[in-house]
């Protein structure tokens, strides 16, 4: 039987994600309940290390993610970190020869990225990004539908990221505001997922035109402080992109979208047709086809929608009727990481991919800085 032993460092939010999905893999393809396990636990501190392994049900864990690399027992880990420790956790982990799965963005920037990348392909170890959007079945859809050639030429695209997760100017200062942390902001944190379900669906980056700006400057150094530190990083991002084979779009996101509770969605335009995914409804994939009649009275021509709902192959639960989520598809994208080990084949998000994001995001910055069109950085 195929196995897999993680050693999952850092468990916060996305952490007992990560946890979660791992357990529910076997669920949804009827693997043995051993298949996947999570043989060890990293935090920052062997306290909150110990709490997240009791929650886990797993005996080892540490303050000191080098004694899960040091495990034999362990195949693959699994980085839900801050972005500032993805590339010296991954460089450590290509070297004791561990699987990676690393949690977006890659990176702090593009060096580092491109280190990562480099790294991984010189040990020979599978490293997978969550790029975990990507892994609604609709989104799919829209990529084989692009490849058929539904939509023709593209003429153009639009995507859109806003939350509302930082409109209150009382939300005090995290590590997502610190940029020697972070790296980057809403850019960073948001952007990175829009970019990469843009990438996925039409085609490379070549060239940005962007804007980020920071609408409060200052945040409380604790929740209820008076007192106030600088926030060093962007709230929101405007971009005009050029893509590889020259087609324009715009990309929009923002931490301070009122209202927006999780609002991500993409729309592609071209000379035979139109696609328009929204995670509001996951399940289902819009889709235009120009060819279609439009006589008498507008004949069959309009948008339909495309029943994608759960159809993920293989799967034997939930019945693939029922729409998938954000859990769901974690699990997915794990999966995959999982049968790439287990099938030896490539990763899909790679980390080269997780790199031409980092390049995207990079070009942005710089072009936000010093004015005009930025073309992606090639080092
Ligand atoms: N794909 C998604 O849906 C998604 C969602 C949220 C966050 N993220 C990404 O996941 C990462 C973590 O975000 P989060 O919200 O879970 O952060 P968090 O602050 O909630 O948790 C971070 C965890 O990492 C641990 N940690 C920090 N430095 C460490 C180190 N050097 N060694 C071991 N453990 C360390 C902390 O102890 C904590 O357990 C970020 O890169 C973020 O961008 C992705």
């Amino acid at each position: 039987m195929q196995k897999l032993r993680i050693g999952l460092i850092g468990y916060g939010g996305i952490g007992r994600v990560h946890a979660a999905a791992y357990r529910a893999i076997p669920f949804h393809y009827g693997l043995p309940a051993d298949s996947i396990s999570i043989a060890g636990v990293a935090t920052t501190r062997e306290q909150t290390a110990k709490r997240a392994a009791e929650e886990i049900g797993c005996d080892f864990y540490t303050g000191d993610y080098h004694e899960l690399l040091a495990r034999p027992d362990i195949d693959a880990v699994d980085i839900c970190t801050p972005n500032n420790s993805h590339c010296e956790i991954a460089l450590a982990a290509a070297q004791a020869g561990k699987h990676i799965y690393c949690e977006k963005p890659l990176a702090m920037n593009v060096a580092e990225a491109a280190r990562m990348a480099q790294a991984v392909e010189a040990a020979g170890v599978k490293a997978q990004m969550t790029f975990n959007f990507r892994f609604f079945p609709a989104v799919a859809r829209a990529r084989q539908l692009m490849d058929a050639g539904l939509v023709g030429r593209v003429f153009s695209f639009r995507g859109r990221y806003h939350r509302s997760s930082y409109i209150s100017s009382e939300k005090p200062m995290s590590w997502r505001l610190q940029r020697e942390v972070t790296g980057g902001g809403a850019l960073f944190d948001l952007g990175a997922h829009i970019l990469d379900l843009l990438y996925y669906v039409l085609d490379d980056f070549a060239a940005v035109n962007g804007t980020l700006e920071t609408l409060i400057k200052q945040r409380p150094v604790a929740a209820g402080s008076s007192e106030k530190a600088p926030v060093e990083v962007d709230d929101i991002a405007l971009l005009h992109a050029r893509l590889a084979d020259g087609a324009l779009g715009t990309v929009e996101v923002s931490r301070m979208g009122t209202g927006a509770t999780n609002d991500l969605c993409f729309e592609i335009f071209g000379d035979k047709g139109a696609i328009r995914w929204d995670l509001d409804e996951p399940a289902w994939l819009q889709v235009y086809d120009a060819r279609t009649a439009d006589s008498p009275l507008g004949g069959e021509r309009g948008f339909q929608r495309i029943e994608a709902a759960g159809r993920y192959p293989g799967q034997r639960a939930p019945d693939w009727t029922m729409s998938p989520d954000f859990m769901r598809a974690h699990a997915e994208c794990q999966y995959q990481f999982i049968r790439a080990i287990w099938d030896d084949r490539p990763t899909s998000p790679s980390f080269a991919d997780g790199l031409h994001i980092q390049r995207i995001m990079d070009a942005a910055e710089r072009s936000s800085e010093n004015g005009g069109w930025v073309e992606l950085a090639n080092e």
